[in-house]
């Protein structure tokens, strides 16, 4: 466990902010659904485990994300200053191969054999979490201010640009969908108005369609139409 001070953003261009808080929102709900579960129940598990494979898939993306778009430049910048990162994010990838085995042998397994491998998904899964959160950590305290002393905020942004640019539309909903509920009021509006502005209309619909409207309290979806002028 690393215990680096956590940097205040002083301004600069959060790249990590958004989407951890999506990534640790979802991920801690699903090991909450794990937890619960009764896993010879096959109909009721059937929609927990469709849910924990479309995180595994994100996470991955989000990973590939991570080395192609920030690791790369970071390292033309600054030598060897992601080597860390990058083991980390090989287990990860281990991680993510391991517990697809795992949902694949329950879906698999006679009924009488699947609350046990459901626990080992379970307690496996937790272990994959501890490790992510502790590596989201160290990202937010070493490698962002890595980040902001070696680029310029426009660079930050043309990253973040870089990375939304190349996903597909069914991608970038299925990660506004993890985002979106996660972040406070004022960060919601900031981001779904920048992109107002900014993003096809089309586009922008559908994320408040298929990402916001349904994924946010009542509450929390009025408070974002007032503040960006939606209809109701
Ligand atoms: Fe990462």
């Amino acid at each position: 466990m690393t215990h680096a001070r956590i940097p205040d953003l002083n301004g600069r261009y959060d790249l990590y902010g958004l989407i951890h808080k999506g990534l640790r929102k979802a991920q801690c709900e699903l090991l909450a659904r794990l937890g619960s579960a009764d896993f010879d129940d096959a109909a009721a598990t059937a929609p927990l485990l469709a849910d924990l494979r479309t995180i595994l898939m994100l996470g991955a993306s989000h990973l590939a994300h991570e080395d192609r778009y920030i690791h790369q430049p970071l390292e033309a910048r600054v030598r060897a200053s992601t080597d860390r990162l990058e083991h980390q994010h090989d287990d990860h990838r281990l991680a993510f191969a391991e517990l697809e085995d795992m949902i694949r042998a329950i879906e698999e397994a006679p009924l009488d054999a699947r609350a046990s491998l459901g626990r080992r998904l379970y307690i496996a899964f937790t272990v994959f979490v501890g490790h992510d959160l502790e590596h989201m950590h160290e990202e937010e305290t070493v490698t962002a201010p890595q980040l902001w002393a070696n680029f310029t905020d426009a660079e930050l942004q043309g990253i973040e640009m870089a990375i939304i640019g190349s996903l597909t539309p069914e991608k970038n909903l299925a990660f506004m969908r993890l985002m979106i509920p996660a972040m406070s009021r004022s960060e919601r509006a900031a981001l779904l108005g920048g992109m107002k502005v900014s993003a096809p209309a089309d586009a922008f619909a559908a994320v408040i369609e298929f990402a916001a409207r349904p994924h946010l309290s009542r509450e929390d979806f009025c408070d974002l139409s007032s503040r960006l002028g939606l209809a109701a």
